[in-house]
């Protein structure tokens, strides 16, 4: 296969400019030790859903404001949304209660002109979110838009780790990323499954993804799944057992079909 690294790609100096300023504000306001997130998260939704246009108080107490208006001012404060992870059983209601403004934020972001397709900001400003969202963020994290996740305080994310677009991060228990991990598209980690009998009874475990480890496209790995150095799901695999260093799985249930030509003699052998 020809070697195709990415290209690089330089947005005009004058709005690169405005974007560097305005990631730096962001930055700056959630490394002060008294932000109010909440606050925060309002406001920057607010000048990009409204840019220039009044008062938020005034707008949303005035009662001329159309009633879906109102609605959804209140929506850019977190205070207002429920989001999905609340209704789970094993929530720390504080730790949840720091993320969650951020995580709203994430979202909202992902769906404004600014979020939705503009790689270089966007990979930026997750990046900055990510750091006071995640349990631990290596250095140059880069996830696409659409991505999703739990609780997101129980992800371990290393150095050097992709997450491509449209990927579910069910961190109910920990999701550790390890270096150089990539996610592609549509892909779906989990920590959690429901018993066949009783959909109330959930069993969860953390799930592990040694350095190099890559989830292709639209690959599933099922809660508590260790994959070692360099393991691969292949493209829709559902990785229902522990897959060893350099083994590729294939298939629902994915099982072990290929070897790395690259791995050591130790993690030859295939399974069975
Ligand atoms: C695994 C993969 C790389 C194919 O590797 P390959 O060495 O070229 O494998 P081959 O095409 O020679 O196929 C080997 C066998 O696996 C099967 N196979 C290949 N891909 C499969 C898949 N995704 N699911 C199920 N079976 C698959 C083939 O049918 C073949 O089976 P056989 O031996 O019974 O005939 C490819 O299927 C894949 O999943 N690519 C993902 C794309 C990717 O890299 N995405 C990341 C983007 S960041």
């Amino acid at each position: 296969m020809p070697h195709r690294p990415l290209r690089k790609v330089k947005l005009p100096e004058t709005s690169g400019r405005v974007f560097d300023a305005w990631l730096g504000q962001i930055e700056e306001r959630l490394s002060e030790r008294d932000c109010d997130r909440y606050r925060l998260c309002r406001q920057v939704l607010f000048d990009l859903y409204y840019p220039g246009i009044g008062d938020y108080d005034e707008l949303l107490a005035d009662t001329k404001t159309p009633l879906a208006t109102r609605a959804v001012l209140l929506s850019l404060d977190p205070h207002n949304i429920a989001l999905e992870p609340e209704y789970y059983h094993e929530i720390d209601v504080d730790r949840y209660a720091q993320v969650k403004p951020l995580l709203w934020l994430w979202q909202s972001f992902d769906r404004s002109p600014v979020g939705a397709g503009n790689v270089d900001v966007g990979v930026r400003f997750r990046r900055i979110l990510a750091k006071h969202v995640f349990q631990r963020c290596g250095k140059n994290f880069k996830c696409f838009q659409f991505v999703q996740f739990s609780f997101g305080y129980n992800m371990d994310v290393a150095d050097n780790v992709v997450v491509h677009r449209y990927v579910l991060l069910d961190d109910r228990m920990p999701i550790v990323l390890s270096n150089r991990v990539s996610v592609a598209d549509y892909a779906n980690i989990y920590t959690h499954s429901h018993s066949l009998v009783d959909q109330e009874d959930v069993s969860s475990s953390p799930t592990v993804l040694g350095p190099g480890v890559r989830i292709t496209y639209h690959g599933t790995v099922l809660g508590g799944i260790e994959i070692g150095e360099q393991g691969m799901v292949g493209a829709l695999g559902v990785a229902t057992r522990d897959i060893k260093p350099y083994h590729v799985h294939l298939g629902i249930p994915a099982i072990s079909k290929i070897v790395k030509s690259n791995a050591p003699p130790e993690a030859r052998a295939q399974e069975s």
